[in-house]
């Protein structure tokens, strides 16, 4: 393991068990229709992969880019869209997924610029959020877990692009955020 991990918040086994449980939910929330799937790279790479795998039912898969002016770990709520949707989302149903909800300011941007493209439907997927920490109004219909406030890699989740391939989540030993941030 590497030596910047300090210790594991969500096992491979318990993320996988609830993203299986998020899989089912939402292919019976969706049934009879076919959901267009948006996820948030990179980090929501790892979550989408598993949790279309535990869906049935026709649906589609799209991805968008985002990336937030300010630091790596804060969020400043000002949002550029760096790679867009490749298809039209009018009058179909999108679901947003996120790797995790923070201040929120980044997904708060996201759905209001999908809204003005008049879907009909429009809903949100995080697998994390973090506790008490939510700048604006929004609470993910799905969410898989809610987390303490510490910064999480893992899972998708990076810190300057590395530990996205961890199977599980995990919290950097003290120090570590400091002397990798730019
Ligand atoms: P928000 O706009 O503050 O909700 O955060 C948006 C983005 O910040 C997320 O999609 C993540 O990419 C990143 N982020 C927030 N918290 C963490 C963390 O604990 N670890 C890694 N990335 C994070
Ligand atoms: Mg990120």
């Amino acid at each position: 393991m590497d030596g910047n991990i300090d210790k594991t918040i969500l096992t491979e086994e318990v993320i996988q068990a609830r993203v299986r449980e998020l899989g089912a939910e939402v292919s019976a929330d969706y049934a009879g229709r076919q959901p267009l799937l948006v996820g948030v790279l990179r980090g929501a790479i790892l979550f989408i992969a598993d949790l279309v795998r535990a869906m049935d039912g026709p649906l589609e898969i799209d991805f968008m880019a985002v990336s937030s002016y300010g630091s790596t770990t804060r969020s400043s709520g000002v949002v550029r869209i760096l790679k867009d949707l490749d298809q039209d989302i009018r009058e179909r149903d999108v679901l947003i997924v996120e790797d995790i909800l923070d201040t929120g300011l980044t997904l708060n941007y996201l759905i209001k610029n999908l809204r003005t493209r008049q879907p009909r439907s429009i809903e949100v997927c995080a697998l994390l959020v973090k506790k008490g920490k939510q700048k604006v109004r929004l609470t993910p219909k799905y969410q898989g877990f809610e987390i303490p406030d510490e910064f999480v890699v893992g899972y998708g989740l990076d810190l300057n692009e590395r530990y996205r391939n961890l199977s599980y989540v995990a919290t950097l030993k003290e120090g570590v955020l400091q002397t990798e941030l730019p």
